[in-house]
């Protein structure tokens, strides 16, 4: 383990200079108003990205930024951007076009949008052609040089967009800092990047190909956080079961569990997001070996019918799919699995549709995301024929969601009268003497605490099953 060398490495170091000069201007300005300078970051999409914010804020809290929920008080707005579907792309248009009217009350507030979108040329086009109060502009490859180009801008005297996005796959960058939203559970990324190329997805192209920070740089950040009081981990790839792909010694993704599993006050170890084709039996067997891995797995199946998946290049079959689904449950009969299932994608009939339905009542999963597809540009589904009209792909959709929720309520009136370890995470957004949290398996609870509960592990009895939390009482 000690052999694996990643080339493509580099420090956050490097950027250290540009965050000493923005902090010298927030210093300066600070002393002279007794303000310091404030941020909101509005963040869209999966984990990956919302890791990605954490760490920009980690960034803009050492050149001297304060976060804040208030557009209007913000000196500095950042937008965080998904591609994954069309309806993120327009949700994020309006949004930017809604801050036009901020910036020209006050124009020496600082715009600048970054994450997947801004991989798309044709998004950067529209956004440097008709949105100029936007700022600064950063993918995917380059956050860890956020602070360089804040002051690029800033020191700027004629006020250009400063527009930086790479097409080629960024270093693997260490040592960034973070603020996490919980002190007690964090998000610790393991690799970047997919090969994958299923036809309807933008990812490949947003992120770039598969690389894996090593084993040792892991480690190390995962013993530092629970020297910080972290108890759960969940550890961030695409697709997890890939990881160590690229290193010359032989290091997978289960030894990776395995030596997480070892290190004190650590208590839970989630993983998201693993390939069915790729999820290996030393991996399955995981589940049955290491005690702080959590009974919970997301298996994204996308479709119950094998020529649908043929036609989305995912590189298995139905039938593939049960059989990896047989062997988990064998190893962890108790395991809450869950999943993402596209509907309506070029080509599906009602048929394949109804392959989907009985797949999903088979495996009985504990929840499922759903999605309508949607068109993205550049990927090979895009030019397929056999496109479904939205009026079908709702139907479909409903039809889905109706019972995929009856099989989450159904499992949920299993809870009843069981005793559940929950991480509690903080008060429920509608009561404030309700605290929340999560067990092993990831479902919500409920119950009444107070707050020097948050952050530790507490043992709940259920005694109220609602169709998507739970309630209990402490024990
Ligand atoms: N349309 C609809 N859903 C998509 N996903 C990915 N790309 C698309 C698309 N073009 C879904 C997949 C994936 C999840 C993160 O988003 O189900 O697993
Ligand atoms: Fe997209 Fe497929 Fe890669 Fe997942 S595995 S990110 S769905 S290309």
């Amino acid at each position: 383990m000690d052999r694996v060398n990643i080339i493509n490495k580099e420090n956050f170091s490097n950027q250290e200079y540009y965050v000493d000069l923005v902090k010298n201007i927030n210093d300066d300005e600070y002393a002279k108003t007794g303000d310091a300078k404030k941020f909101i970051i509005v963040t869209f999409g999966c984990q990956m990205n919302e890791h990605d914010s954490e760490n920009i804020k980690g960034m803009l809290t050492n050149m001297g930024y304060e976060e804040t929920e208030d557009m209007e008080k913000a000196n500095l707005i950042i937008y965080n951007t998904c591609a994954i579907r069309e309806n993120a792309e327009t949700r994020f248009f309006g949004n930017i076009g809604a801050l036009k009217n901020i910036k020209k009350k006050n124009p020496d507030i600082v715009i600048a949008t970054c994450g997947c979108m801004m991989q798309e040329p044709h998004i950067v086009k529209e956004l440097t052609s008709k949105y100029k109060h936007v700022n600064i502009i950063f993918g995917t490859h380059n956050i860890y040089k956020f602070p360089e180009l804040l002051y690029t801008y800033i020191s700027l005297v004629d006020k250009e967009t400063v527009v930086d996005v790479w097409d080629i796959d960024g270093n693997i960058v260490e040592g960034l800092p973070s603020v996490r939203r919980y002190d007690f559970k964090a998000f610790v990324n393991i690799m970047y990047g997919c090969n994958n190329f299923c036809t309807y997805c933008i990812v490949p192209f947003t992120r770039g190909r598969e690389r894996s920070r090593s084993p040792q740089d892991i480690l190390q950040e995962v013993k530092l956080l629970s020297q910080n009081s972290v108890k759960e981990i969940t550890l961030l790839g695409q697709n997890v079961n890939s990881y160590g792909n690229n290193f010359t010694d032989k290091y997978t993704f289960p030894m990776l569990l395995e030596d997480i599993n070892k290190i004190d006050n650590i208590e839970r170890i989630r993983f998201m997001t693993s390939h069915p084709k790729d999820i290996s039996d030393e991996l399955i067997n995981s589940f049955a070996t290491l005690d702080k891995l959590c009974e919970s797995l997301h298996l994204p199946v996308q479709s119950g019918s094998s020529n649908v998946l043929k036609l989305m290049n995912r590189r298995y079959t139905a039938e593939d799919y049960m059989k990896k689904i047989e062997k988990i449950k064998k190893v962890a009969p108790d395991i809450a699995l869950t999943t993402d299932i596209i509907v309506g994608f070029p080509g599906e009939t009602e048929e394949d549709f109804k392959q989907t339905l009985k797949l999903v009542k088979e495996v009985e999963y504990d929840s499922a995301f759903m999605f309508m597809y949607s068109t993205r540009k550049g990927t090979v589904a895009e030019k397929m024929s056999g496109h479904i009209s939205e009026e079908v792909k709702k139907d479909r959709f409903n039809r889905l969601l109706e019972t995929a929720n009856e099989i989450s309520a159904k499992k949920n009136k299993e809870y009843k009268d069981k005793i559940e370890q929950v991480l509690v995470e903080g008060f429920s957004k509608k009561n404030e003497s309700v605290l929340s949290g999560r067990n092993r398996k990831n479902k919500l609870i409920n119950f009444v605490g107070d707050e020097s509960k948050i952050g530790q592990i507490v043992n709940v009895k259920i005694t109220d099953v609602k169709s998507f939390s739970l309630n209990g009482v402490e024990v």
